[in-house]
């Protein structure tokens, strides 16, 4: 076979891990042929494209980012975009394509899959919010670089008796924020599906203040909004999949907490750092997985499927299935997280 591999939207760390596995089971289990196509769905309808073979992805497990580059393209968007694909497929000679995103990149995997164009899709997001399967890879990786800024934040919270503002990332869902504000000992984690009131929050840091401790920390999710607010987006215009940028809850926290509870307050928005650096083992080990599973299921003819963690083994999930809905945080984690606010 020949197949087209692509990565888009939000780079994450693992998707090295994933081509690298791809080529590696494909050529040398299969003798299949690939096609890395540059910047998402972009290299796609610009052809703009490289060979993917054993040489050129050497070397690369350890490394963030892709060696392909992504951009947040949709095909849809863009007039004659699906001939356009097409017409790629048909002067590389593919008879398949791999593209490795999250759900608006996968959301385009699936139409074209039901236009005809065979694909098998695997999920990444450093959110976590794909449904269909458990885990994405990049979730751990960011998971654990918030920990880590946590754990910065909490000693310089300490020496100056402040409370701590850290917004992390993960659009609507709250899973990078209740993981990293459980493992950093959080004394309040706000995320998207909990609407926030201001006065419950300022009254725990009060009342843990007065119970002797001198400092806080507060985890956001950058989605998180007020119970009679909307999210904060710093910019008003919209990707092309209709996304606005979050970011800057953390900038209004900051000023309420400090004005309401008279306690000095500082944030800090961890932002693209998430995103970046070397993926943790446990990434390049699931994107490695899926990765296998994936040019497993492209042989097979699996076409409209999405490679998925399910317990502890690799399962393939009808894309309809995985993208119906976005995975939102368990409720129960949520809860055993609250046991150590205040
Ligand atoms: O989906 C991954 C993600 O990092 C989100 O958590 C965040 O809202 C968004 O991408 C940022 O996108 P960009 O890199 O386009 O600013």
């Amino acid at each position: 076979m020949r197949i087209g591999v692509l990565t888009g939207g939000g780079d994450c760390p693992g998707l090295n891990a994933v081509i690298r596995a791809i080529v590696r089971k494909g050529i040398g289990v299969y003798g299949h042929e690939f096609v890395g196509f540059r910047y998402g769905w972009a290299g796609v309808l610009s052809g703009e494209a490289m060979d993917l073979t054993l040489e050129s992805t050497r070397g690369i497990l350890h490394r963030g980012g892709t060696i392909l580059g992504s951009s947040r393209t949709n095909p849809y968007k863009e007039d004659g975009g699906l001939d356009q694909v097409h017409a790629s497929m048909e002067r590389h000679r593919l008879d398949a394509l791999i593209p490795i995103g999250g759900e608006d990149t996968l959301g385009v995997a699936r139409r074209l899959s039901d236009d005809g164009i065979d694909v098998v899709g695997v999920p990444k997001t450093i959110d976590n919010d794909l449904a269909g399967t458990d885990v994405t890879f990049g979730f751990q990786t960011a998971v654990q670089i918030a920990t880590d800024a946590i754990d910065r934040l909490h000693t310089t919270a300490e020496s100056h008796n402040r409370v701590m503002v850290c917004e992390v990332m993960g659009r609507h869902a709250g899973w990078i924020a209740v993981h990293s504000g459980l493992a950093g000992g959080a004394d309040a984690i706000l995320v998207p599906e909990r609407p926030f009131d201001i006065d419950d929050v300022c009254a725990h840091l009060r009342s843990r203040h007065e119970s002797g401790r001198s400092f806080s920390i507060v985890v956001v999710a950058e989605g998180a909004t007020p119970v009679d607010g909307d999210v904060v987006t710093e910019h008003e215009s919209a990707d092309a999949f209709g996304h606005v940028r979050l970011g800057g809850i953390a900038v209004q926290l900051e000023k309420e907490i400090e004005a309401r509870t008279g306690y000095e307050t500082r944030m800090t928005i961890l932002g693209h750092v998430q995103r970046g650096g070397t993926p943790c083992a446990y990434d390049r080990v699931l994107g490695t997985r899926f990765g296998v599973a994936a040019v497993d299921a492209a042989t097979a003819g699996q076409f409209g499927m999405m490679v998925a963690l399910r317990g502890t083994a690799i399962e393939t999930v009808p894309l309809d299935e995985a993208l119906a809905e976005p995975k939102l945080i368990d409720p129960e984690l949520y809860e055993t997280a609250e046991v150590f606010f205040g």
